[in-house]
């Protein structure tokens, strides 16, 4: 039986979804660029298309934006269960066990672009309360005049964010919305399809995406940024990971063999941002430099910067704190774990692959 670690070069569905062309360096979201949308649309526009295949016309649009909004009171169970969380729980596994809590009947049979719409407006209400909880503060009260972004960081700040700090996130959760079979995604596929529920998808999803190899990479980032300190240290801080065979967080993809398109994307609107901030310089040059060392240590790898390394800096540049760089992910992400979700649950076949036995056997 032919077996591949890590199921690499292996498709698992066809999808019309994305493309995710790691050798020309293109994202797709149902034939439009990821760039193009995350300039031109809202993210819940971008979820419309993803979960409906085309765009919302303007009627549509006004529909979408009042659901949305409609969606982002968090009920009062669910304060309390979250006020219950000892504090140390990190807010990954917090947004986890809310979304757990939401598994109520009304979620059962096939997912549908409403329950994604009531998981996905809610979990930055979450995060809000959480954090106002831990802070002994209150959070603001809804502002249903916000688009879901603004929102997000309305709650968090207590006031109305700058345009460009609403755009800048925007585009990261237009950006980051949805990149194909990665392994968070194939985790939703695999619940949906025992004929599970979009709740059940989505916490196994959260489960997958906060590892460090894949969601849990902006933190990475930002602590290596933080150890290395200044610019005379980048050069031997990185030879040290590199020598000893280490990973340098928002570095390499599974896919990309060229410049992750997200990546020059986030890198244009965070230089932007936070043009003049010696950190963002510390950012620039460690990133040329690993390039340079990545290509001395592990030459032919192709190793490129990868989405998470500007995502870093562009949060950091809207003022998000180190432990909402994940749950942030887990914010937009949704969008795309629900629509593979719908698509499997269309076309289904239940994911059961096959194990090589390489154990003993009884005599
Ligand atoms: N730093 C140093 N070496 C690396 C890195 C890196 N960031 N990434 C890959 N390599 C090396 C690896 O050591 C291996 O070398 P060798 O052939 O000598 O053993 C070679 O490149 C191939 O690595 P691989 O593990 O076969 O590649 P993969 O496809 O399994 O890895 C990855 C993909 C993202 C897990 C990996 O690049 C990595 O660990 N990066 C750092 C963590 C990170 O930034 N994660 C965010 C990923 S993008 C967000 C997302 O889509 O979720």
């Amino acid at each position: 039986m032919d077996m591949k670690p890590g199921l690499e070069g292996v498709a698992a569905a066809e999808t019309k979804i994305s493309l995710v062309d790691g050798e020309r360096g293109r994202l797709i979201y149902r034939g439009h660029r990821a760039e193009d949308l995350a300039r031109t649309r809202s993210p819940e526009e971008v979820a419309f298309l993803l979960w409906n295949g085309t765009l919302p016309d303007p009627d549509e649009r006004e529909a979408v934006r009042r659901q949305w909004a409609g969606a982002r009171v968090l009920p009062g169970y669910l304060k309390g269960l979250i006020a219950a969380i000892p504090r140390e729980v990190q807010m990954t596994d917090v947004l986890r066990t809310a979304v757990s809590a939401m598994g109520d009947a009304s979620f059962e049979g096939p997912p549908t672009p409403e329950q994604a719409i009531r998981i996905a407006a809610l979990l930055p209400s979450i995060i809000a309360f959480r954090r106002h909880h831990l802070a002994g503060t209150e959070p603001p009260a809804p502002r249903p005049d916000l688009s879901h972004v603004a929102h997000y960081l309305y709650l968090l700040r207590g006031e109305v964010p700058s345009p460009a700090h609403v755009r800048a996130l925007e585009a990261y959760f237009v950006l980051t919305a949805e990149h194909g079979m990665n392994a968070s995604t194939f985790a939703a596929r695999v619940v949906t399809s025992t004929r599970s529920d979009l709740i059940s998808a989505v916490v196994a999803a959260i489960g997958a995406l906060k590892g460090p190899l894949h969601g849990g990479a902006p933190a990475g980032v930002e602590s290596m940024l933080d150890e290395i300190g200044t610019e005379e240290r980048i050069k031997p801080w990185i030879r040290e990971r590199l020598e000893r065979n280490e990973r340098l967080m928002g570095f390499g993809h599974r896919i990309y063999r060229t410049e992750d398109p997200r990546a020059a994307a986030l890198r244009e609107i965070a230089v932007r941002l936070a043009a003049g901030e010696p950190w963002l310089s510390l950012a620039v040059r460690v990133e040329e430099e690993a390039l340079r060392l990545l290509e001395e240590y592990k030459p032919g790898r192709r190793i490129r910067t990868n989405v998470e390394y500007y995502a870093a800096a562009l949060f950091r540049a809207v003022g998000l704190p180190r432990e909402l760089f994940t749950p942030t992910f887990i914010c937009s992400r949704i969008v795309g774990w629900a629509a593979h979700a719908m698509e499997q649950a269309e076309h289904n076949r239940l994911i059961r692959p096959d194990a090589v036995y390489i154990g003993p056997l009884p005599d």
